[in-house]
């Protein structure tokens, strides 16, 4: 069975029929051709697909787009403003924060969760809040670094 699910993503309202079945990371990558947020594991344990719905970070893999009437989304495509980055997009560059970057739109979703939760007190902290995305390449130190340098 499908469903019609009215949402915003980025700001932008639409409405989708969808599969009763389907994650809001399929939503977003084959629907709406959003594949900045990455499928990692689809399983609930890598991050890679973390995103905002009403403000809070979620694993768009383990959430059903059936769910989100009325949500709003927020994706990696949705946080720059024109041609300016978000702070925390600009601090992953500054500090460069990432080698192969396949892990990096969740870690900045989760980064910008973290800022909004206020979960950035110390590097410790920041570490503890985004210990839920994982990356391959072990940026770790300098993704805090970022998260910190976004905090400022
Ligand atoms: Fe969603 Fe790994 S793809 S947590
Ligand atoms: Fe490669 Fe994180 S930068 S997985």
């Amino acid at each position: 069975p499908s469903t019609r699910v009215s949402l915003v993503v980025n700001g932008r309202r639409l409405t989708v029929v969808v599969d009763n079945r389907t994650s809001l990371l399929d939503l977003l990558r084959e629907h709406l051709g959003l594949t900045g947020s990455k499928k990692g594991c689809n399983a609930g344990a890598c991050g890679a697909c973390t995103v905002l719905v009403d403000g809070r970070r979620v694993n768009s893999c383990l959430t059903l787009a059936v769910r989100l009437e009325g949500a709003e989304v927020t994706t990696i495509e949705g946080l720059a403003k024109g041609e300016r980055l978000h702070p925390l997009q600009q601090a992953f560059i500054d500090q460069d924060a990432f080698q192969c970057g396949f892990c990096t739109p969740g870690q900045i979703m989760s980064g910008v969760g973290c800022l909004k939760e206020g979960r950035t007190g110390s590097a410790e902290e920041i570490r503890e809040w985004m210990s839920g995305n994982l990356c391959r390449c072990g940026c770790y130190v300098k993704i805090v670094r970022a998260v910190e340098q976004a905090a400022r």
